[in-house]
C-alpha cells in the first residue's frame, strides 16, 4: 500500500469515526463553506441534514480533478456545471477533506457545503450565472487624462492621517473615529458628482462601521462595480489599547482608493454603472465587515460586475510593479486586471498566492461574486512589520511612490468596468494639461 493510499484510508476511517462528533462550524476557517444564498433561499424545503447526516458539497472542477488524481473517491456527482459539481458526502468527511487538501496540495479545498441538495444545486447555477464579464477595454478617452492626475502626495497624506490614529481597531473608539473621518473625506472629494454620497454602515456585534461611497450609474444603475479595502488595523500581540498604525496594512489601500475618489470626483465623469468605494470594518478579525456586506448583497440579489480589493500597496518588498493574487479570486477578472495594468499603469505585473482567504475579496468570492485582489509584492516578500507598532510610513520608505501605479489601476478599473455614460463627453480641461 502506498503512503498516499494509506493516508486516504486513514482519512476515510477517521471520517467515519468522527462523523457524529464533527462540529459543522469548525471547518469554516480557511475553507469555503458559505451556504451561498442560504439566507435568501430559506424558503427552499428539502431533506434537511442533521449534524451526523449527509451534506451536499459543491466542488470546483479543478479541485475535483486533484482529489480524483490523488485517488480519493467522492462517488458520482449528482449534478455538474461547466465549473463545479455537487456530491453527497457524510458531514464528518468535510474536515478531513479539508485536511487532505492542505496536506496533499498545501492549500485550502475549494468546496462549499450546503445542508440540502436543493441549495447545493441552486448555488451551482448561481456560480455559473454570476460571472461579471465580458470585460472590455474601450475607455481610453477618459482613463488616459484621468490617470495623469494621480499624485503621490495625495496618497502619502492619507496614509499619514490614518496612521496617526492610535489604532483603528474594530472595538476601539479611535477605530470609529477613523471610519468617520474617511466618510467625511470621501463625501468632500466626490460630493460634486450627481447623486454621490457616502455613509457609515453599522455592524451587529462591534462598534466600528464600514464606509460606503456610492456614485450612482446614469444608465445601468442596478449594476455595481466595487473598489474596496479594509480600514481597520490591529496589533496582533497588544490588544485593544495597543498602538497599531497600520500604515501599510491597510492605510495604504485606503489611501489609493481615496486618491482615485479625488481624481474621479474632480473629473465630471458620469458612470454608466454604479460605482461603490468601500472601507471595510473588522477585516483583521476574520473579514467580518466584508462578510456582512457581501452576504447582504447576495441576499438582496445585488448585481456586482466586479470587485477589486486593495490590501497593502506601499511596501516594495520584491521590486517594481503590481502583484495579482491568484487564489480566492475570479480568473477572468484577474486576467483583465493584467491588461489594465499593461495599458494604463505603466509597471510590470505578476501573480502571487496567499494560500488562504487572506483579505476581503474572499468574502465576495464566497458569496458568488467575481472578485480580484492586488498586492504590493510577492507574498513571500511581504512587509514583516504589519500587525505591530512598527507598521509606519517610514518602514515603507517614507513616501508613497510604490502606490501610484495602484491608484492609476483603481481609476482605470472604475472607468473601464462602469464605463462613461454616453451623455457626458470628456471635458476639454481634462485633455489640456
Ligand atoms: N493584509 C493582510 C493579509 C496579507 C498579509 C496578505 C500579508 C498577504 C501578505 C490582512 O489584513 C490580514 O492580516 N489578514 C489575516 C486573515 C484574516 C482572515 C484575519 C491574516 O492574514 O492573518
Ligand atoms: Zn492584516
Amino acid at each position: 500500500m502506498t503512503v498516499m493510499s494509506m493516508r486516504i484510508l486513514t482519512t476515510v476511517l477517521l471520517a467515519a469515526r468522527f462523523a457524529a462528533a464533527a462540529p459543522l462550524a469548525d471547518f469554516d476557517q480557511g475553507v469555503r463553506v458559505t451556504p451561498l444564498l442560504e439566507d435568501a433561499r430559506r424558503g427552499a424545503k428539502s431533506e434537511p441534514a442533521s449534524d451526523e447526516g449527509p451534506l451536499w458539497i459543491n466542488l470546483g472542477n479543478s479541485d475535483l480533478a486533484l482529489v480524483r488524481a490523488a485517488g480519493l473517491s467522492l462517488g458520482s456527482p449528482l449534478s455538474m456545471s461547466g465549473s463545479a459539481a455537487v456530491f453527497k458526502v457524510p458531514a464528518g468527511l468535510l474536515p478531513h477533506l479539508s485536511d487532505f487538501m492542505h496536506e496533499t496540495f498545501g492549500r485550502c479545498g475549494g468546496f462549499f457545503a450546503h445542508r440540502t441538495r436543493v441549495e447545493a444545486e441552486l448555488a451551482l447555477s448561481a456560480r455559473a450565472a454570476t460571472k461579471g464579464g465580458p470585460y472590455t477595454l474601450d475607455q481610453q478617452a477618459w482613463v488616459s487624462p484621468l490617470i495623469s492626475r494621480v499624485e503621490e502626495e495625495g496618497i502619502r497624506s492619507t496614509i499619514e492621517t490614518l496612521a496617526a490614529y492610535h489604532n483603528r481597531y474594530y472595538k476601539a473608539n479611535s477605530g470609529v473615529e477613523a471610519a468617520r473621518w474617511l466618510q467625511g473625506r470621501w463625501q468632500t472629494l466626490a460630493g460634486g458628482l450627481p447623486g454621490a454620497s457616502s455613509r457609515l454602515v453599522k455592524h451587529d456585534g462591534w462598534k466600528q462601521p464600514s464606509v460606503v461611497l456610492t456614485i450612482p450609474g446614469a444608465e445601468k444603475t442596478e449594476e455595481v462595480v466595487i473598489l474596496g479595502g479594509h480600514l481597520d488595523s490591529i496589533n496582533g500581540y497588544g490588544g485593544e489599547a495597543a498602538r497599531a498604525p497600520g500604515a501599510d496594512d491597510n492605510a495604504s489601500g485606503i489611501a489609493v482608493l481615496t486618491e482615485a475618489v479625488r481624481v474621479l470626483g474632480a473629473s465630471g465623469l458620469r458612470p454608466r454603472r454604479t460605482l461603490q468605494f468601500i472601507g471595510y470594518a473588522a477585516e483583521e478579525v476574520g473579514l467580518r465587515g466584508s462578510q456582512d456586506l457581501a452576504k447582504q448583497a447576495a441576499r438582496e440579489g445585488m448585481k456586482v460586475v466586479g470587485v477589486i480589493q486593495y490590501d497593502m500597496t506601499n511596501f516594495k518588498g520584491s521590486g517594481e510593479g503590481i502583484f495579482l493574487l491568484n487564489d480566492h479570486v475570479d480568473a477572468d477578472l484577474t486576467a483583465f486586471l493584467g491588461k489594465l495594468i499593461e495599458v494604463y499603469a505603466g509597471v510590470p505585473w505578476a501573480t502571487t498566492e496567499c494560500g488562504y482567504a487572506c483579505s476581503d475579496h474572499a468574502s465576495w468570492t464566497r458569496n458568488g461574486y467575481p472578485a480580484s485582489a492586488v498586492f504590493e509584492s510577492t507574498v513571500d516578500g511581504r512587509n514583516r512589520a504589519i500587525h505591530t507598532e512598527r507598521d509606519t510610513l517610514a518602514a515603507s520608505g517614507g513616501g508613497a511612490e510604490h502606490s501610484v501605479a495602484f491608484a492609476k489601476l483603481a481609476v482605470a478599473f472604475a472607468v473601464e468596468l462602469a464605463k462613461a455614460s454616453s451623455a457626458a463627453s470628456v471635458p476639454a480641461e481634462l485633455t489640456r494639461r
